[in-house]
């Protein structure tokens, strides 16, 4: 496939193959200098050929949110963590219905979810690996003290064939750049030698302490108990990773193509990007403003949106596009844009070389 840019249809989200080599091999040497364990969370790409790609560079396995993410990755990785709590018959059934040869582990952090878990696992005579999940900070989902997971990780190796694995934590509160995360990264360490000591003490030593996010993720040796991290958003970056310092602005890999369909107003220009194509996202965790900024004109952002227009605000720039002109926008948050996908485009330059579906998008319920 050889096509230019000014040939596809818009909108359009295009991924700039020399950028995304870079963002894999870089987190790829990152893990291995430090001889921490990368298991990516591919809720940000969903496609197993870049959860191949990743795989081909060392990652132990991958991470999923979903069962369908789950079924779709199985094709290329035999050993995949959910980092989410499995519920319901449906989603069970499904989960253990993935090839045999694949190696499962659940993250999860009640006993029903044990008890679910146990009597699928138990049902289908599969071996499956639990984390035992605990808040690191975020306040999301996680047993918040450490008696809680001595008694869930005890909970878990009474319940063969579950095998307790180890535990894990999402960092998801800390948003702010490397460079400022010091006091955060301390008190996260401090909170985790308090549940590996507990549940050292109590026998049940964990295995693998599993954390990590994007903007953590350059830190990580620096949280002596972690030994595995499940960065996601590093391989396409988007603005929010670029305004926190988590990756500099030529590291996002992800743009929509957008065609300027309107100058009538002035001051503005509008594009055939809107909510349906870059989400309604804020830049979370710093100050910013608009849903999305230009590639090629950070300063340019997309200050409001109907379903189908991006409203360009051109307040900041003496650029003044013409109507049919192509524009390539950064979206604020990358994860939501590819999923509201159902192909992407490689690109080098102005030429598309390649594309891929984002198979692992939707939930795939009555698909099996
Ligand atoms: C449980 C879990 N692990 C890892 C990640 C990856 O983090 P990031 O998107 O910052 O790369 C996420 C992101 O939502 C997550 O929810």
């Amino acid at each position: 496939m050889s096509t230019s840019l000014a040939d596809l249809e818009t909108p359009i989200p295009l991924v700039d193959l020399d950028r995304l080599d870079r963002n894999l091999d870089r987190m790829a040497a990152y893990a291995s200098e430090h001889g921490l364990a990368l298991r990516p969370h591919i809720k940000t790409h969903k496609s197993p050929r870049i959860a191949a790609e990743q795989l081909q560079r060392g990652a132990v396995g991958v991470t999923c949110a979903t069962v369908r993410e789950a079924e779709v990755m199985s094709e290329v990785a035999s050993d995949i963590l959910v980092a989410y709590p499995i519920l319901g018959s449906s989603k069970l059934q499904r989960l253990m219905a993935l090839p045999p040869s694949v190696r499962i582990t659940v993250a999860l952090d009640s006993a029903a979810a044990v008890e679910q878990l146990a009597a699928a696992a138990r049902e289908h005579g599969r071996t499956v690996g639990v984390y035992v999940e605990i808040d690191g900070g975020m306040h999301r989902v996680g047993v918040s003290t450490p008696d809680e997971a001595v008694a869930l990780a005890r909970l878990v190796t009474e319940r063969a064939p579950l095998e307790y694995a180890g535990i894990a934590f999402y960092p998801g509160h800390i948003r702010q750049g490397p460079a400022e995360q010091q006091q955060a990264l301390a008190q996260l360490a401090r909170d985790l030698h308090t549940f590996t000591i507990a549940l050292e003490r109590a026998g049940l030593p964990p295995q693998v302490v599993s954390g990590g996010s994007t903007p953590t993720a350059w830190r990580t040796h620096e949280i002596p108990e972690v030994t595995e991290f499940r960065p996601g958003t590093y391989v396409y970056n988007d603005r929010t990773s670029a305004a926190v310092g988590a990756c500099t602005w030529d590291d996002c890999a992800f743009t929509v193509l957008a065609t300027v369909v309107s100058t009538a107003v002035p001051g503005q220009a509008v594009i055939d990007a809107g909510t349906k194509a870059l989400g309604r996202e804020p830049v979370r965790g710093v100050a910013g403003e608009g849903f999305g900024a230009l590639l090629d004109r950070p300063e340019v952002t997309v200050r409001a949106m109907s379903e189908e227009h991006g409203i360009l605000d051109l307040s900041t720039t003496d650029w003044r596009p013409a109507v049919g002109d192509l524009v390539r926008v950064v979206p604020n948050h990358v994860c939501i844009v590819v999923h509201l996908n159902d192909v992407i485009y490689g690109v080098r330059g102005d030429t598309v070389e390649s594309c891929w579906p984002v198979a692992a998008r939707g939930r795939g319920q009555g698909q099996g």
